[in-house]
């Protein structure tokens, strides 16, 4: 029977995720986990149990106590958090998957999933319509942490046969849980602020081009590679996925749509130097023929729904 272990689930990829799996296989077969003790509000339905993945042996006995079959693995520093401390993010990124891939070595597990991201490529790597076999020289901690992490998945894969699938998200955009020390989070906080005084000041320029993809499209697409046959699974480093491309311009014309008096301004930090190392446009090809993939939120679908959805209580008031 299936039982799937999702480590990192109160975060802004977790939340959404543990919601999919369990609509999708039912709540008994869905544990979520995260570092914090005490269970995230948006789970509060779900099974939860505390965990650091950092800590090998509660993972390896909760793993045996209730016989978990998949693990998604998204707990992780992001890019800007990881460049204050490195060598944690290091740690974290990197051992976490170790803990990880043995379990699946060894046996005790089926399926890993581990996310991978944009930020594996760099500032040599084509901008646009980046190729999913390219140049990938990393600029950021997160980045080389993510590209070693791709390596050692496809390794596991060549050498013990483990079953591990990763996608390389692009930003992800969400309104239920706040995402964390990402580059892309800019358009995520725009709609908090946005709704709440009509005004945002951006930490990345105007120009700037980065791909970006709406929540529930990236849990789907998660899903789906899990649950795609083994034989289709033909890359086991990390797929390439697309979503859509915009710049903040593209983000506030879309916003005055439906808020004309909306005013944005610029104050690029040290965010815009990791923004400009991204690529601008991902070709997904691979993951089309593959499993299938296919996109569905465009950018005035994602606009609308964030406007609509955004409790601005979440940010402000706290
Ligand atoms: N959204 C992530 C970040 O900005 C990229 O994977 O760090």
């Amino acid at each position: 029977m299936k039982k799937i272990l999702v480590i990192g689930a109160g975060g802004q990829i977790g939340t959404e995720l543990v919601l999919l799996l369990e609509s999708k296989f039912g709540k008994d077969a869905v544990w979520a986990s995260d570092i914090k003790e005490e269970c995230p509000k948006a789970l509060k339905e779900s099974n939860y149990t505390a965990l650091n993945v950092l800590d090998n042996e509660k993972l390896s006995s909760i793993v045996k106590e209730k016989g978990i079959t998949d693990i998604y693995l998204l707990a992780a520093l992001l890019s800007a958090t990881a460049e204050k401390d490195p060598k944690f993010a290091w740690k974290l990124n990197m051992d976490g998957l170790f803990n990880v891939l043995e379990l699946a070595k060894e046996g005790h597990i089926k399926k890993v999933f581990w996310p991978s991201s944009i930020a594996v490529f760099g500032p040599t790597t084509p901008k646009t319509n980046t190729p999913q076999h390219t140049i990938m020289e990393p600029s950021t901690v997160y980045g080389i942490s993510k590209q070693a992490g791709e390596q050692w998945c496809a390794w596991y894969h060549e050498k013990y046969g483990v079953d591990v699938r990763s996608i390389r998200y692009p930003g992800l955009i969400s309104y239920s849980t706040l995402p964390g020390g990402g580059t892309t989070d800019y358009a995520v906080d725009i709609f908090y602020h946005a709704k709440h005084n009509g005004e945002y000041t951006s930490f990345v320029n105007e120009e700037t081009t980065l791909p970006m993809m709406y929540m529930d499209d990236a849990v789907r697409a998660t899903v789906e590679l899990m649950e795609a046959p083994e034989s289709k699974i033909k890359i086991r480093s990390s797929y390439n996925l697309g979503g859509i491309s915009f710049t903040p311009e593209d983000l506030k014309e879309e916003i005055q749509k439906q808020i004309p008096s909306f005013k944005i301004s610029y104050a690029p930090d040290f965010r815009q130097k990791i923004a400009d190392s991204w690529p601008a446009s991902i070709n997904d090809e691979s993951a089309q023929n593959d499993w299938g993939w296919k996109h569905e939120y465009d950018l005035k679908k994602l606009v609308s729904v964030m406007l609509e959805n955004v409790d601005t209580k979440q940010m402000f008031d706290k």
